[in-house]
């Protein structure tokens, strides 16, 4: 298989000193790293009967669509406040420093459909966490989640702990 994480830039000092900020866009560009990457989340969850495929803004947003369609699930987009136009629910959740809020609209998730929650970066779990809370509240099971990269060491897969997680590459924080 091709090697994804070598396909991945490593930009140290970004967007902080001493912060080593690992770059998607090259192995997206990459047309071989594009597919292995989509072939590879196809593979993992293209059994287990996903009725919706979460992605959360912005990242979130390169993968879920076409992993919905190769499915033949739905795409759900989970936004940052005041985003969607319809009715919708809401949940806030802590960040290092301060909230944030996530959104999805409230009829997006019927009660018992499975969801898959997609993203490109597994670090803290918060965001990840706050998306399970948005799913349980209209109903739906969060079946799993989908990550290109895990950080490992800031605890995000403690914080997911109980649910099914699957990270393609994991690499030391
Ligand atoms: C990034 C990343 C994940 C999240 C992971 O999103 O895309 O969504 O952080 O961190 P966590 O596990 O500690 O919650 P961010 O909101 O920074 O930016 P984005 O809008 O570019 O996706
Ligand atoms: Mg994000």
């Amino acid at each position: 298989m091709t090697d994804i994480l070598s396909l991945i830039r490593q930009v140290p000092n970004y967007p902080k000193e001493g912060i080593l900020f690992y770059d998607i866009t090259t192995a997206l560009e990459d047309p071989i790293g594009l597919k292995t990457i989509m072939d590879t989340f196809i593979a993992q969850f293209k059994d287990q009967k996903i009725d919706k495929v979460i992605g959360t803004e912005a990242r979130g947003f390169i993968f879920a669509p076409t992993l919905a369609y190769a499915l033949g699930a739905g795409f759900v987009p989970v936004r940052k406040p005041n985003k969607l136009p319809s009715v919708t629910i809401g949940v806030n959740y802590a960040l290092e420093y301060g909230t944030d809020r996530l959104e999805i609209h409230a009829d997006a998730i019927q009660a018992g459909e499975r969801v898959l929650i997609v993203d490109d970066l597994l670090a803290t779990g918060g965001t990840a966490h706050a998306v399970t809370q948005l799913v349980s509240q209209l109903g739906g099971e969060t079946v799993g989640f989908g990550f290109l990269l895990e950080l490992d060491g800031l605890g995000g897969r403690e914080k997911l702990a109980g649910f099914d997680c699957y990270s393609m590459i994991t690499v030391p924080a």
